[in-house]
C-alpha cells in the first residue's frame, strides 16, 4: 500500500464511523466505547446513549480539607463530589471552585501545562478519583481512547510518564485504552466535510496543541505551553490581583479583545497575553511549517479549525486570523472557523478514535 492509499483507507475508515455517529449507519454499533478529553482545567466523556451522543463535563481540580462530620454532610446536602481520606476530605469535579471559596481551602489541580502536574504529589491519585466517578468501570470489552498533548519541546519523556500513568488508571478501571494526540482529535471531530484534511488547534488552559493532518494522518503535531493559565498568571502578576480574578473575568462574556472603550488594567494585561498566545501558535506552525520536509500533496488551500475554552473569547477570531495573516506559510490556508462540536470536540474525536479497529 501507497501512504497515499493508507491516508485514503484512514479517511474512508474515519468517514464510516463518522456516519454511524450521526445516524445515518445505525449509532447502536458505536456502544461500547467512550471517547476522553483528558484536560489541564476540564475532563469532557463522550459516550453513545440511545443512539445519541452524550457528553459530560467535570472540572479538573480538587479541595483538601481536614475531616469532620459537618463538613461531610454539607457536601452530602450540597450533592458535591467528595472521597474520605482520612485525616482529610477531598472534594473535587464542578463545584470546587464555590466549595474552596465557602469552606477557604486552596483549589488544587492534578494537571500542568496538558501533563501529570510534578508539583501535586497525589496527581495521580486525584487523576484515579476523577476518572473513577467520570467513566466508571468498563463494561466487558468497553475501549477507551484518552486525549495527549505533544509534549513540549525537550520534554518527551514527561509524556511517556503522563501517558502510561492514565492508561494505567484506565485499564485497573477495566478499559481496554488508547491514546490520541488532542488536536488530531479536533480534526478528526471537525474535518469531515474536508476529508480531515487541515490544521486543528485547541486553545486550552495548559497549552495551545496544534496538528496538521493529510487524509486523517498526522503530519506534524506540536504544543505551545502560553494557554489560558499562562493569561491567568502573568496578568495576576503585573495587576496585583490573584490569578481567579483574572480567570473570572476572562471568562466573562463583556470581555474582548477589541473592547476600545478605556479598559480596565486586568483588561489591558490579559489582552497583551492573549495576543502573545496567539501569536506564539502562529509563529510556531510558521517555522514548523517551513522546516517540515515533504509536505503531503494537497490539492487546494486547507482549512484551520479552533477549538478550547481559550478561543471563547470575544474577538478571538479576528485575531487569530490577523496572527496567521502575517505568517509566510508554504501551504494556503482557506479559511479560519470555530470548532462546530465547540469545547466537546476533543472528547468527540477520541470517542471517533476508540471505535477505529487495531
Ligand atoms: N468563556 C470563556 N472565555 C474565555 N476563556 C474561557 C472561557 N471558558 C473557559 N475559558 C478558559 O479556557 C481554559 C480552559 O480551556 P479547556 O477546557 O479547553 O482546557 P483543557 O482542555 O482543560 O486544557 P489543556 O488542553 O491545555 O490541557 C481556561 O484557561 C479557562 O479560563
Ligand atoms: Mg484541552
Amino acid at each position: 500500500m501507497t501512504s497515499n492509499s493508507k491516508a485514503t483507507a484512514a479517511s474512508d475508515k474515519i468517514r464510516k464511523i463518522e456516519g454511524g455517529l450521526r445516524g445515518s449507519s445505525g449509532g447502536a454499533a458505536s456502544t461500547g466505547f467512550k471517547g476522553l478529553d483528558l484536560g489541564t482545567s476540564h475532563l469532557v466523556l463522550a459516550s453513545v446513549k440511545d443512539n445519541r451522543e452524550v457528553y459530560q463535563k467535570e472540572l479538573h481540580a480538587f479541595v483538601s480539607i481536614p475531616y469532620s462530620k459537618m463538613t461531610k454532610s454539607m457536601l452530602e446536602r450540597e450533592k458535591i463530589q467528595h472521597r474520605v481520606q482520612r485525616p482529610n476530605i477531598i472534594a473535587f469535579g464542578n463545584r470546587v471552585d464555590e466549595f474552596a471559596n465557602i469552606l477557604g481551602g486552596t483549589t488544587r489541580r492534578p494537571m500542568q501545562t496538558g501533563l501529570l502536574n510534578p508539583d501535586e504529589p497525589k496527581n495521580i491519585e486525584l487523576v484515579e478519583l476523577a476518572l473513577r466517578s467520570l467513566c466508571g468501570k468498563a463494561k466487558p470489552g468497553e475501549k477507551i481512547c484518552f486525549s495527549v498533548p505533544s509534549p513540549p519541546e525537550g520534554n518527551e519523556s514527561m509524556l511517556l510518564f503522563h501517558e502510561e500513568s492514565v492508561r494505567s488508571v484506565l485499564e485497573g478501571l477495566g478499559y481496554k485504552v488508547r491514546t490520541i494526540n488532542e488536536s488530531l482529535a479536533v480534526v478528526i471531530a471537525e474535518l469531515q466535510d474536508y476529508d480531515f484534511t487541515g490544521i486543528g488547534i485547541s486553545f486550552g488552559g495548559g497549552m495551545c496543541n496544534v496538528c496538521l493532518s493529510y487524509l486523517g494522518l498526522p503530519v506534524f503535531t506540536f504544543a505551545t505551553t502560553r494557554a489560558g493559565d499562562y493569561i491567568d498568571d502573568s496578568s495576576a502578576a503585573v495587576t496585583g490581583v490573584s490569578a481567579t480574578t483574572v480567570r473570572l473575568r476572562k471568562e466573562n462574556k463583556d470581555f474582548d479583545l477589541f473592547a476600545d472603550d478605556n479598559p480596565s488594567s486586568i483588561d489591558r494585561a490579559m489582552s497583551i497575553y492573549y495576543r502573545e498566545v496567539i501569536q506564539t501558535v502562529a509563529l510556531t506552525l510558521e517555522r514548523v511549517l517551513n522546516t517540515t520536509k515533504d509536505l503531503p500533496p494537497f490539492k487546494g488551500p486547507v482549512p484551520i479549525v479552533f477549538s478550547g475554552g481559550t478561543s471563547l473569547v470575544g474577538g478571538f477570531q479576528k485575531e487569530l486570523r490577523k496572527a496567521i495573516r502575517k505568517t509566510t506559510l508554504p501551504v494556503e490556508i482557506s479559511e479560519i472557523i470555530p470548532a462546530e462540536s465547540g469545547l466537546n470536540a476533543t472528547a468527540r474525536g477520541a470517542l471517533v478514535a476508540a471505535m477505529l479497529e487495531g
